[in-house]
């Protein structure tokens, strides 16, 4: 007996597995732990893996559901369950007229893996709204609860990736949306979005429509053409390193980041001419250079060898290394 996980990620690769377990309350989960033999991958919406072709061992997939707001006077704090796609999160939040979530419009997957990577986009970041991780310790089946400063957060990246791969399974989040948080609207091209939809005033729904917008343009739907989004971070890079670069190329996009400045992967490999360039099976984005997609057909040996090209070419024209950002399953 072996199982499909072809459907359950968004780059359409074919896996084998040998067993799935999708569970739906605390007490399937506490279960399915037990039995889990062999090697165990946690999958949630699988938006954000790399999926080998065969997996020798289990798949645990923490479905559970369920949304709970409860409102102050200043805030809103809202428990959401590890299953929840996130994107119908963000969307029932702005229904209910409340705003802090629209920066993060349409992300794919599941509110689980959201912590892992902390989700971001157009300026805002997971990590500026969340207040509690939940979590069961697969090693002693412990209930946990992870602080803000617990998770560790940085870009793209949290204890639940770096720190503690693969010892916390996450039950469910608490975010907190302050009621008199402004409008992010710096980031990108969300202001030229909102002046092209002519809207009469500026609202949280407003952004999450400019966004929207944004991203169908650029990002392709997994539905159509498989990818995970970005599959590489954006290089944090010194000042000295950055200002080297700019003068060798004009043109040159960065920001400003902690280490120094974070240049635009997607420019990178534009510059190396490899926008809409692949290897049959896959290709960086006509669209966006920093997402692969899956044009039919792929496996995971395809990405990955498209995805070493893609570094090396960035690293003879620029010396920067691009890091893959999905995880990588083997
Ligand atoms: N650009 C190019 N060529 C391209 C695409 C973009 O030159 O093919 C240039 C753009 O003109 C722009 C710059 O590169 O100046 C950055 O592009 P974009 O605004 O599309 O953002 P990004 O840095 O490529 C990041 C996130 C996305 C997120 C967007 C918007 C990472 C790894 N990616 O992309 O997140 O949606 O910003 O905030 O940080 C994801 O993580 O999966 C993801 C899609």
């Amino acid at each position: 007996m072996s199982v499909s996980l072809q459907a359950r990620n968004t780059l359409g690769l074919p896996c084998q597995a040998q067993r799935l377990y999708e569970v739906h309350t605390l007490t399937e989960l506490q279960e399915a732990l037990g039995r889990c033999k062999g090697p165990t991958l946690l999958l949630s919406g699988g938006s954000n893996v790399v999926l080998p072709e065969r997996w020798e061992g289990t798949v645990l997939v923490p479905a559970l559901r369920g949304i709970r707001a409860r409102e102050e006077a200043d805030a809103v704090w809202i428990d959401a369950a590890a299953g929840e796609p996130w994107a119908d999160l963000v969307r029932w939040t702005l229904d209910q007229g409340w705003a802090g979530l629209e920066n993060l419009s349409d992300i794919p997957g599941w509110v689980g893996a959201a912590p892992l990577q902390n989700i971001g986009a157009y300026g805002v970041e997971l990590a500026d709204v969340l207040v509690e991780v939940q979590t069961i310790d697969r090693r002693d089946g412990r209930l946990r609860r992870w602080s803000r400063q617990d998770c560790a957060f940085a870009y793209r990246d949290s204890v639940f990736k770096s720190g503690e791969p693969d010892t916390q399974v996450v039950l469910g989040l608490t975010l907190c949306l302050p009621r008199r948080s402004a409008l992010r609207l710096d980031y990108g091209d969300i202001r030229s979005e909102l002046e092209r939809m002519q809207v009469e005033s500026i609202d949280a729904r407003a952004v999450a429509q400019a966004v929207s917008r944004l991203r169908a343009r650029k990002l392709p739907d997994p539905a159509k053409l498989g990818n995970v989004g970005s599959f590489f971070k954006n290089p944090q890079i010194s000042l000295a390193q950055a200002q080297a670069l700019e003068q060798q190329e004009p043109g040159l996009v960065s920001y400003p980041s902690p280490q120094g400045r974070k240049l635009a992967a997607a420019w990178l490999i534009d510059r190396c001419g490899l926008r809409g360039q692949g290897n049959g099976k896959v290709a960086c984005h006509q669209d966006q250079a920093l997402v692969l997609v899956n044009l039919g057909g792929a496996t995971a040996a395809d990405v990955l060898s498209w995805a070493r090209h893609v570094q090396d070419c960035v690293r003879q024209r620029f010396a920067v290394d691009l890091e893959i950002e999905p995880r990588i399953y083997g």
